[in-house]
């Protein structure tokens, strides 16, 4: 039996029943706002190819997530630009380097808002790359995960309520869960960016965290964007190796992985609307090309239906005010 029975658009017909048969829904509960901190005092300075996203020194960072939890935004994602970078990272590991400082002042100011710190060597090393870099210039995953490990560890210490490791090295999960384990830090949970592409969406954020690699690219441990079962294997093993929630890295772009990648795990599942994919609309939007806000609405609608409840984006605080303002 089909038409003039059967009539999809019956259940269409006013915005009562569109509302009634709505199938995903939009709420900023679990929306997390990415934020980037840089040395100084006062510092306020604007990303240019991110309109209304600045860099922020600890108070104004402070300031900008106060305002994010007052829009209603459960939680932030802190990545630092340190101006000291050297082979070691030193920074990230250092107990009063600048991301550390930035967790224990938002804390501080702010308790119920959640600091997820982003982990990674790439913002603190003087290469830019996202583990130690051997003298041939090749990427070195074992000492990298020692490393990275140690970081994570720091924030943990910082206060930093889930560590997200972003280096895409092999088995840094298991190696920030046993050292987090052994120095007490058993409740810390880590979001691992489980499958995460060498994408060209990604252009904007190196200007935002100043971590550009020097030379060279990321697709020696970043994914190449044509894979999908290997995105499953990345996840599955992240899993295995105690990863408590899940990421898929760009989001709209890879809808397709989200929805395997939720369909194969038990874990909640995370997409990162990334720089690249912010900057587009924004800049649509900003010549008149685009309406902006129902654009943001749905695109964070549909990485929602592939599979995603829990959604980085830089339009988190914006959206907060358009949803419950
Ligand atoms: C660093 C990192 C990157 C992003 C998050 N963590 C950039 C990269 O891998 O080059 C991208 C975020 C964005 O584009 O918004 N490891």
């Amino acid at each position: 039996m089909g038409f003039p029975q059967h009539r999809p658009r019956r259940t269409r017909q006013s915005d009562v029943w569109r509302r009634m048969v709505r199938e995903t829904r939009l709420s900023p509960d679990a929306l997390i706002y990415p934020l980037f901190v840089v040395p100084g005092r006062g510092v306020r300075h604007a990303v240019q190819s991110m309109p209304g996203i600045s860099q922020l020194s600890v108070d104004e960072v402070v300031k900008e997530a106060k305002a994010a939890a007052a829009a209603g935004v459960p939680a932030v994602l802190l990545f630092a630009a340190p101006s000291e970078k050297d082979s070691k990272a030193s920074s990230a590991l250092d107990p009063k380097g600048l991301a550390a400082q930035a967790i224990a002042a938002i804390k501080d100011a702010c308790p119920q808002l959640l600091v997820w710190a982003d982990v990674c060597l790439c913002g603190s090393t003087d290469h830019g790359h996202c583990g130690h870099v051997t003298p041939k210039g090749a990427i070195e995953n074992d000492s990298s995960i020692q490393t990275l490990a140690q970081v994570a560890l720091n924030y943990a210490r910082a206060g930093a309520d889930a560590v997200a490791p972003s280096d895409m090295m092999d088995g840094r999960i298991a190696a920030m869960r046993q050292l987090l384990d052994r120095e007490g830090h058993v409740t810390t949970p880590i979001v691992s960016y489980a499958a995460k592409y060498a994408s060209s969406f990604y252009g904007p954020f190196r200007e935002a965290a100043e971590s550009a690699p020097a030379f060279g690219d990321r697709r020696s441990y970043q994914m190449d964007p044509a894979n999908s079962r290997e995105a499953l294997r990345e996840v599955l093993l992240d899993v295995e190796e105690g990863a408590d929630l899940v990421m898929v890295k760009p989001a709209g772009p890879y809808l397709d992985i989200i929805r395997k990648v939720r369909d194969a795990v038990n874990v909640p599942v995370v997409a990162y609307q990334v720089s690249g994919e912010f900057s587009l609309i924004k800049a649509a939007a900003q010549r008149g090309w685009i309406d902006e806000r129902p654009a943001v609405l749905e695109t964070l609608t549909s990485i929602r239906r592939a599979g995603a409840y829990i959604i980085f984006t830089y339009h988190a605080k914006e959206v907060a005010e358009w949803l419950l303002g």
